[in-house]
């Protein structure tokens, strides 16, 4: 339990800016920590957050994955295969996994580079430029656009739509309804356009692909099927990548002689991304809904309740990362959990990395050296995926 004056709040602006010292105090003092005025339960160390990610039985993701949501317990559609649990979540995973293979991930490099490429040499000069706005924004949004086959002038209505659903208001949770959490999207219109025009591209591929369903039966996805698929994959992926630029911006500039040191040695900089991901995870967190009174820490956790797992707090667990808060690109960062783990892991951890790296190298190449001007960098109002909507850097 919280004791004293032990208080999370994963919406309060002032926790939000530096989570991490209460984080630190969440793990020492109350590992189970309860928030009854908010009505949830929490799990911060390490090996709590990583068991109860493999506890598909008594951890349920049917109820949604974000706190607000299991929260709220709306009617949720079907197919949002981030909220299902197997046998059927198994199902429609192994449908868009084959989208996302090594292979087809590499095969975008060309494309990535070029992008960024376009994106940065018109700053070349120009004594500053945003790591949000000039690329986050865009980079991720063109990315899947790509994949999805979605024309360049539609792009950013995929990235509204994605905004819209997690967007909350500064210092209060998401208002979720049906509508406003799965309605609005404009998937119809491209699943509906795609099949008339079909191509070399994921929806195309969802749209003709044939599978065994749950009930034995072969058959194809239906157009709804594909849109809400297409919804989770935009939903899961747009945003969340989009705040990696923001945090790559303030702790490359915060870590002078280990940029000079991707500058000198370009070989190193997988490893700033992956560094970067432990310890600014854009998603913070995910929820569960428990489905049976579980007891953990010597406590009983009533069936359906919310459980937050504090993914950024695992990862800066000193139990398993000495001195979590610093960043080290020499460190071992090979347990990170910022994309979750086991059955959910998530499908696009390679695209996201590859987009890192490549921006990264391409940064890099043309602005070895930058300071950030956080005077006028803007945060981003949502908890659930945690960054900045500008980041501005003065180059050298
Ligand atoms: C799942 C984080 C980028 C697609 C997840 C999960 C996390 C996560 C934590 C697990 C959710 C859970 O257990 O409930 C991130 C972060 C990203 C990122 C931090 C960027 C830095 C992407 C991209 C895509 C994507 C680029 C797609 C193009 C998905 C999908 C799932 C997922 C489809 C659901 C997998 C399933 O339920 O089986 N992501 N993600 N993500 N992610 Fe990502």
């Amino acid at each position: 339990m919280g004791a004293g004056d032990l208080y999370y709040d994963p919406y309060d602006v002032e926790i939000d800016r530096d989570p991490y010292p209460v984080y630190r105090r969440l793990r020492d003092e109350a590992p189970l920590y309860r928030n009854e005025r908010l009505d949830f339960w929490g799990l911060s160390r390490y090996d709590d957050v990583v068991a109860a990610l493999k506890d598909l039985r008594r951890l349920t993701s049917t109820k949604g994955d974000i706190l607000e949501v299991v929260q709220a317990a709306p009617d949720m559609p079907p197919g949002i295969f981030i909220n299902e649990d197997p046998p059927l979540h198994t199902i429609h995973r192994a449908l868009v996994s084959r989208m996302f293979t090594p292979r087809k991930i590499r095969a975008l490099e060309e494309k990535v580079r070029a992008f960024c490429a376009a994106c940065l040499d018109p700053l070349v000069g120009a004594g500053r430029f945003d790591f949000v706005l000039d690329l986050g924004a865009e980079l991720p949004m063109r990315t899947i656009g790509m994949l999805f086959g979605i024309p360049d002038t539609e792009q950013p209505s995929l990235r509204s739509t994605a905004q819209r659903a997690l967007r909350n208001e500064p210092g209060k949770p998401l208002p979720v309804t049906k509508e406003k959490y799965f309605g609005g999207g404009n998937y119809t219109e491209y699943v509906d356009w795609r099949a008339k025009n079909p191509s070399d591209d994921i929806i195309t591929e969802l749209l003709t692909l044939e599978f065994t369903d749950d009930s034995g039966k072969v058959r194809r996805l239906t157009r709804q099927e594909v849109q809400i698929f297409v919804g989770v994959i935009a939903g899961a992926g747009v945003e969340t990548t989009s705040r990696l630029f923001g945090w790559m911006g303030k702790l490359l500039a915060e870590y002078p002689d280990q940029r000079g040191e991707l500058v000198a040695e370009p070989a190193l900089i997988p490893r700033a991304v992956e560094e970067l991901l432990r310890v600014e995870p854009p998603g913070p967190h995910v929820a569960r809904c428990v489905t049976e009174d579980l007891v953990l820490h010597g406590q009983t956790v009533p069936a359906g309740s919310a459980l937050l797992l504090m993914l950024a707090s695992a990862n800066h667990d000193e139990r398993v990362f000495p001195d979590p808060d610093r960043f080290d690109i020499h460190r071992d960062f090979s347990q990170l959990v910022t994309f979750g783990h086991g059955a959910h892991f998530c499908l696009g951890a390679s695209l996201a990395r590859l987009e890192g790296r490549i921006a990264l190298e391409e940064v890099l190449r043309r602005f070895p050296t930058w300071e950030v001007d956080l005077a006028a960098a803007r945060r981003a109002p949502t908890s659930t995926v945690r960054g900045w909507d500008s980041m501005p850097a003065v180059t050298g």
